[in-house]
């Protein structure tokens, strides 16, 4: 396999992360990587056998998704991991009480996908660790449902695209708006043609969050930080810079412009894109930074106002992280015709609107889709592509982490879909595209 345009110095972190892992199970370099076989996978699932599952990141959205895939008979959760020991209990004790008995709980990732009774995993940890979760996980031949956005930057959402196509995992992504009705519905009638010619779209997210002032601490004993932190950048230990806040850290995520453009502004791109390979930008500019809440810890920029060009067909993408949204909802998504209509469609309902603001009929184009943790389940057995699939997925991922390139850069990016990189060295340079791995954690770079 090639690196197609990646520089081996760029994700170099240090010693070889294969020597860690150990029995070859896990690869760690690229070398490793390029002779990779696809790992060896259990034997395909009958429609009645059950899937047996392991959680990566407890406590959380890891958890919540646990729950929905626990509803069906099919599905035995068989282990728990976390690197904090204070986020399991409560997630043991539902597993212990649905299945009358504990499951195996792991602080090491790693350990637990050496066991071959686990079919797939959840991967509900913070982005800065999704890619090795998720690379890692495939390569021991699990299927994944992995949380979004796909990735902390460009160069691990690439690499996990290869990595699972390699190993031939199915794996879902979180993004779980693809698999509602009202998303499902707005996104058909666009399709249908009936909105006409749409030469703009819009998607937003209001952004109220502020993470306070803390001060360093002591690590609690139940977290092993330096696991935590992972490949990132280490920082020292703050209780308001962890659990759930990390989002709003660059280190470890993305702001909103990944945490929500990778919901919102996949709607646009879905409506705008025949399937599942989603239309891209060619251009991309972005303005904005942390202006509202200076006198706080985040990092994350809490205005954005960015613009992406598409090409074939010709549109323009305003994506923004706001401080108002008056008489719309605080998230959404919206399609533009050049007729002056537009749709509009957030969590709980869709419209169509003409140029005055007057609601228009509007018609249900489609049965309501079944449930996005089924689909998962349903393609880890058919081997099907699921609805949001880690290709797809990583395509809207990558669009969120161009516009942090572009803000960060204080340039235009261009993007080339054919060659799945940036044009050009502008947005090359930053956090978004790539960053190297503290050590001893290294990105198998697959291509
Ligand atoms: N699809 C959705 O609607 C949705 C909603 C919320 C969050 N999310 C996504 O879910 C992911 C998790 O978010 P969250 O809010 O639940 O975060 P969180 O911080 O609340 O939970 C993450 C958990 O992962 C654990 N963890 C960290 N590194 C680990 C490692 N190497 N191995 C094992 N465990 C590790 C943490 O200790 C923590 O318990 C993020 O990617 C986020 O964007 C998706």
């Amino acid at each position: 396999m090639q690196e197609r345009g990646l520089s081996r110095r760029e994700f170099v972190g240090g010693a070889a992360a294969g020597v860690a892992l150990g029995a070859g199970l896990l690869s760690g370099a690229c070398a490793a990587a390029k002779k990779a076989t696809p790992a060896a996978s259990r034997k395909q699932r009958g429609p009645n056998e059950r899937v047996v599952l392991g959680v990566i990141g407890c406590g959380g959205m890891g958890a919540s998704n646990m729950r929905s895939l626990m509803a069906f008979d099919d599905i035995e959760v068989a282990a728990l991991c976390d690197v904090d020991d204070n986020r399991v209990p409560k997630d043991y004790a539902d597993v212990e009480t649905k299945y009358g008995r504990p499951p195996q709980v792991y602080k090491d990732y790693r350990r637990m996908l050496e066991r071959r009774d686990i079919d797939a995993v959840i991967v509900g940890t913070p982005d800065h660790w999704h890619a090795l979760n998720l690379i890692h996980a495939v390569e021991a031949g699990k299927d994944a449902y992995c949380e979004k956005p796909v990735s902390h930057n460009i160069a691990e959402a690439r690499s996990m695209v290869a990595a699972a196509r390699h190993h031939k995992r199915i794996v879902q992504v979180g993004t779980w708006q693809r698999s509602t009705r009202e998303f499902t519905d707005a996104i058909a009638y666009v399709r249908s043609g009936k909105l006409g010619r749409i030469t703009q779209c819009r998607a937003w997210i209001a952004d109220t969050t502020r993470i306070g002032k803390g001060k360093v601490e002591a690590v609690p004993p139940s977290l092993d930080y330096d696991f935590w932190v992972g490949p990132a950048k280490m920082t020292p230990y703050q209780s308001n810079k962890v659990h759930w806040n990390w989002r709003w850290l660059m280190n470890f995520g993305g702001g909103l412009s990944t945490d929500w453009g990778v919901h919102m502004m996949d709607i646009a791109m879905l409506g705008m894109s025949a399937g599942q390979d989603l239309v891209m930008p060619v251009e991309i500019s972005a303005y904005g930074g942390r202006y509202a809440f200076v006198d706080d810890d985040r990092d994350a920029p809490d205005v954005t106002e960015a613009l992406l060009r598409f090409k074939d067909p010709n549109f323009i993408l305003h994506w923004s992280v706001l401080r108002d949204h008056p008489g719309k909802p605080g998230h959404g998504t919206e399609f533009i015709s050049v007729d002056g209509r537009t749709l509009r469609v957030w969590r709980g309902g869709w419209t169509l609107l003409d140029p005055e603001g007057k609601e228009l009929p509007k018609e249900q184009a489609e049965a309501a889709p079944t449930d996005h943790w089924r689909n998962f389940v349903d393609c880890v057995k058919s081997r099907q592509k699921p609805r949001a699939d880690l290709a797809s997925v990583a395509q809207t991922t990558i669009v969120c982490h161009l516009v942090n390139a572009a803000l960060e850069s204080g340039q235009v990016v261009r993007w080339n879909k054919a060659a799945m990189e940036i044009d050009g060295k502008t947005g090359k340079d930053t956090l978004a595209y790539s960053r190297p791995y503290r050590k001893p954690w290294k990105l198998p770079v697959y291509s």
